[in-house]
């Protein structure tokens, strides 16, 4: 029987737990460092020329917007020394002094010569600016979608080395390190790294858990059980079907311990926790609807496309499977489509014998009228022609859930943003069933009570850098006096939940009764992905960049201070700095419901 617990719930509490396990043979402790809470480090050999530097955070509460913590976490990285040296990821920025002393300690840094970066989450890459100071040659091996993540957190110049699914690299002494791409655990540039010399395999996210303790390994599973599933729950779960592609590519591995970037290493019951992960999404994968998105890596921009589809898709709720046209079997293809609620179609190159031209008619063929499509141009210029081909879908009785996505320029923004609301348009057209059920649904005297809550009408209007937003939102309340703060609920699927992350910026503005329902009417408008909310509405720009609306009320300047995931919706809590009445004679907009399962 497997319980599977609801993604993000916020208000799962695990007992603290602190085991009384003997120090290991040959573990050394760094110095404590008082800021931040308690923090440590932890170094030990745990296998030939390879050394563990795990960074203890034993009181962090919180995991950025993810989840609560109970019992800290760690941010694990690796280094092996064989003729080359490679550093495997690096720690969070906290640990900066801490970290890059101790690594001076145990290594001669001018001879390291590969930084591998799993993942460019700032939790282990928080210290790759550090390292390229002190070793500016050394060279950073990653996804290419790493590298790209890379060259905007860093901003300057560095050596690097793009790998994929089954490059090697040679360390000399008997280490090679072979690369597993893992897209979508829990990032879109993940990468496994495993030495086939030690058969240890680096992990970072996957498999982790947060757990502080100076336990090396998994000597005691039952302790840790229910931090590791509740970590698969939050992070993992959501992309079950790529933690299944995960596991079937190390699936010929012969691993004698797992180096994960959280927690302990998995060493004493390495079968168990795998068949956790596989058991835990072969359950979501047999009940969840997906979307497929197939695209050809290195043609174009058609792979950073697809992931900004990707990632609107996720929003709500829905899994996405993404296919690389160039590497799959047509009859993998097959089964992929045959079992997906809709797909997306990034057009192959036209040039002879290109692998991934057959899989259209592939895709043809497979295609159900039940299910909805998208396609686009990978920006490339030799793209299969999109419209016959979207032609040819429609004709069969898809539905197009989104217009052609045409890019002929590298991506933007206001691109990524076009693709982004794209996905979350099919996403939310695949969702319609189940929201109209919602909505039909017999109001209980709960539900009926709890529409007798009453709220104001605003609407909330962004801009971050070429990007804007609008959402019309009636969650609003103040919740602070110093600083003066308010808090908004935003529906997880809304796409503007992207200009809402810890630091932006955006105006609410406060809408008048007898005087809304243009702006309502303007707002609530299904608008085409990527299209300019603001066109026709009489706009000025506040001191924070966003617009304000000439005919709001009065408006709020707000910066985003911290969000919580609280089951469909985001809870942001925002410190209000400016705003202004424009009618000190009118009176806020309500809004009166009779029901509380929907707006
Ligand atoms: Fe532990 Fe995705 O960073």
């Amino acid at each position: 029987m497997v319980t599977l617990i609801t993604p993000r719930q916020p208000d799962f509490r695990l007992p603290r737990v602190t085991p009384q396990l003997a120090p290991q043979p040959g573990l050394q402790m760094a110095p404590q460092v008082p800021p931040q809470g308690r923090l440590t480090l932890q170094t030990q050999t745990i296998a030939a020329d390879t050394i563990a530097l795990r960074c203890l955070d034993w009181d962090r509460e919180r995991f950025d917007i993810e989840f609560e913590l109970n019992n800290g976490t760690t941010y694990n990285s690796f280094l092996i020394q064989g003729e080359k040296t490679a550093l495997i990821d690096t720690s969070h920025r906290k640990f900066q002094a801490l970290y890059c002393d101790y690594l001076d300690t145990l290594v001669d840094l001018s001879r390291l010569d590969y930084l591998i970066i799993s993942h460019t989450e700032p939790d282990h890459s928080g210290l790759v600016s550090d390292i390229l100071a002190l070793v500016p040659e050394v060279t950073i091996v990653g996804s290419k979608v790493a590298i790209q993540f890379l060259e905007n957190m860093v901003h300057r110049p560095f050596a690097h080395r793009i790998v994929k699914q089954g490059d090697r690299l040679e360390l000399g002494n008997g280490h090679t390190l072979e690369f597993i791409s893992a897209p979508n655990l829990h990032w879109p540039d993940t990468i496994l790294t495993y030495d086939t010399g030690t058969q240890v395999l680096y992990t970072c996210d996957v498999f982790g858990m947060h757990y502080c303790d100076d336990c090396l390994v998994d000597q005691v599973p039952e302790m840790l059980a229910a931090d590791f599933q509740y970590y698969y729950d939050c992070l993992m779960g959501p992309n079950a079907r790529s933690v299944l592609a995960a596991l079937k590519r190390i699936e010929p591995l012969t691993i004698n311990l797992i180096a994960t970037g959280h927690g302990p290493l998995l060493q004493h019951h390495i079968a168990t926790w795998l068949d956790r992960y596989r058991t835990w999404s072969e359950a979501l994968v047999a009940t969840a609807t997906y979307v497929a998105v197939l695209y050809t890596e290195d043609y174009g921009y058609s792979e950073h496309l697809a992931q900004a589809i990707a990632h609107g898709i996720s929003r709500t709720g829905m899994g996405v499977e993404l296919v690389d046209m160039g590497s799959t079997h047509p009859h993998d293809v097959r089964e992929i489509l045959g079992r997906a609620g809709g797909f997306v179609v990034g057009m192959p190159p036209q040039t002879t014998g290109a692998t991934a031209h057959p899989l259209l008619s592939t895709i043809l063929t497979t295609a159900s009228p039940k299910q909805a499509f998208g396609v686009f141009e990978s920006g490339a210029g030799q793209d299969e022609p999109l419209y016959p081909f979207r032609n040819q879908l429609r004709e069969i009785g898809l539905t197009e859930a989104f217009p052609p996505i045409l890019i002929k320029a590298p991506p933007t923004e206001a691109t990524d943003q076009l693709c982004d609301e794209a996905g979350t348009d099919l996403g939310q057209w695949l969702n319609r069933d189940r929201t109209v059920k919602q909505l039909k649904a017999v109001n209980s005297d709960l539900e009926k009570a709890l529409g007798r809550l009453s709220n104001g009408l605003y609407l909330l209007t962004a801009r971050k850098g070429e990007v804007t937003g609008a959402m019309l939102a009636s969650w609003v309340i103040q919740s602070s006096f110093k600083p003066l703060g308010v808090t908004i609920a935003v529906a997880n699927d809304r796409a503007i939940v992207s200009l809402l992350q810890v630091g932006d910026r955006f105006v609410l503005n406060v809408l008048e009764e007898g005087n809304y329902q243009g702006l309502m009417k303007h707002f609530l408008k299904r608008f085409p992905p990527g299209a300019d909310r603001f066109a026709g509405i009489s706009t000025y720009t506040g001191s924070n960049g966003s617009p304000i609306l000439a005919e709001a009320l009065a408006y709020l300047e707000c910066e985003v201070i911290s969000r919580m995931a609280c089951s469909d919706h985001w809870l942001v809590y925002c410190q209000v700095q400016a705003g202004r009445v424009a009618k000190p004679d009118g009176l806020t907009a309500v809004h009166h419901r009779k029901v509380g399962n929907h707006y």
